[in-house]
């Protein structure tokens, strides 16, 4: 099996030895502590499963300058977006040398990890907007990644963390959150050896269910792993439940048994584009799979990226060698109707734009929300009706 990014062995930052664990969360109530950022409660989600292994807590300032300019940390570790804890008041923890970290998404705010302080680091707003500018290839406070970021306060708290519990995700999706953990072991016992990623957001509509198939099929798979995110998302976008019951509903009907893993991560997004697609072939290198598929805007929010900038990256911002999970590039995906089938737009040269069924997101919501299907050559029915009961209920609050 591929082996996890820059280590023999996962390194999930989570306690798993009871005992420990709940010595760790008497010493808590005696610790100083702080709410975290929900950015930074999924870092330790994430590092806590062994997603961001060889990490083993939040980077420190250098680190995170580095990684942000040039996609490695200060040990030459390749990592493509700094995975920090920032906070705007640190009077509660000022001389600490360990503190309790507490969650901002799970009422009474529940202690999600422990932390040995290495350092308490001021950092300017420029320092956040240049960062930014890195990572997100724009600084406009517009963008929702760059806005996140540059809010998260003036102090980088960095240093080695215990993870205590996987906070909101394991209660609200019991059956759909996974570790790394869980999903490499669940991969060994399948007997699975070749296994394509597919990354989302979204519910699936049929260009991803065949974009899914056509990977299968050409890699010659054993399977594939459909991993939502299950975190924050900016307004508009779908709720993780909602999305959850229609992949579901999609591979129940659509898929053959055996061949599809529906599992999510607790992170949320970034919309970082080209960064965030590097970062999601780290964390599916480190989940056991061997592709992960980049299509169209991976990642992308608005028109901040190129369509195919996600892709482009692996080529000319990773050496050779830093990863070992190979990227499957898609190109735009749709459905033909000269061909009757879902096709990708380079394999149909001889078509205008007319022949391919092409809806925007914004139609889409607006039929959704009236009660009217898309078309069966976009959206399965049964996916459709999920959504249809969904956005009824939303748009009729509105
Ligand atoms: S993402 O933010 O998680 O990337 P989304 O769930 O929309 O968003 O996309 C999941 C994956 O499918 C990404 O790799 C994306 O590039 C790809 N994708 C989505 N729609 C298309 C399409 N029409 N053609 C090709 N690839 C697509």
């Amino acid at each position: 099996m591929i082996k996890p990014h820059g280590a023999d062995q996962l390194k999930p930052l989570f306690v798993y030895d009871e005992a420990r664990r709940e010595a760790l969360l008497e010493e808590a109530h005696s610790l100083p502590s702080i709410v975290i950022s929900s950015a930074a409660a999924a870092n330790a989600v994430m590092l806590g499963g062994g997603y961001f292994t060889p990490l083993e807590g939040y980077m420190n300032l250098a680190d995170s300058m580095s990684v942000a300019q040039s996609l490695q940390t200060t040990d030459g570790l390749f990592w493509p977006v700094p995975i920090v804890n920032i906070v705007d008041d640190v009077s509660a923890i000022e001389g600490a040398s360990r503190i309790a970290l507490r969650d901002p998404n799970v009422e009474g705010n529940p202690v999600l990890a422990i932390m040995d302080v290495d350092a308490i680091e001021p950092v300017s707003p420029e320092q956040l907007k240049g960062m930014a500018e890195q990572i997100f290839a724009t600084a406009d406070p517009k963008h929702p990644g760059v806005a996140t970021f540059t809010a998260l306060g003036g102090y980088m708290l960095s240093g080695p963390i215990e993870v205590l519990n996987f906070s909101y995700f394991q209660t609200d999706f019991p059956d759909t959150f996974r570790t790394a953990v869980e999903i490499r072991n669940e991969i060994k016992e399948r007997g699975w050896d070749k296994v394509v990623a597919f990354q989302t957001r979204n519910p699936m509509h049929r260009a991803h269910e065949e974009l899914c198939r056509m990977a299968m099929e050409d890699l010659g798979t054993d399977g594939i792993l459909i991993h939502m995110l299950l975190g924050k998302l900016k307004p508009g976008d779908i709720p993780a439940d909602v999305r959850d019951a229609s992949i579901r509903k999609m591979v129940e009907v659509y898929f053959e048994p055996n061949t599809v893993m529906v599992t999510g991560y607790g992170f949320d997004m970034l919309y970082a584009g080209p960064r965030e697609a590097v970062l999601h072939a780290i964390f599916r290198q480190n989940c056991g799979c061997s592709h992960l598929i980049v299509g169209r805007d991976h990642a992308g929010v608005g028109d901040y990226y190129g369509a195919f900038d996600a892709q482009t990256i692996f080529d000319e911002r990773v050496p050779e060698g830093a990863l070992e999970i190979d990227i499957y590039n898609a190109d735009h995906t749709a459905y033909s109707r000269k061909l009757n089938k879902v096709v990708m737009m380079k394999d149909a040269p001889d078509h205008g734009k007319d022949d391919f069924v092409l809806l925007s997101g914004t139609k889409v919501r607006e039929m959704l929300g009236k009660g009217i299907a898309p078309p069966v050559e976009f959206s399965r029915p049964e996916v459709a009706r999920i959504l249809m009961d969904y956005y009824q209920i939303v748009d009729g609050k509105q």
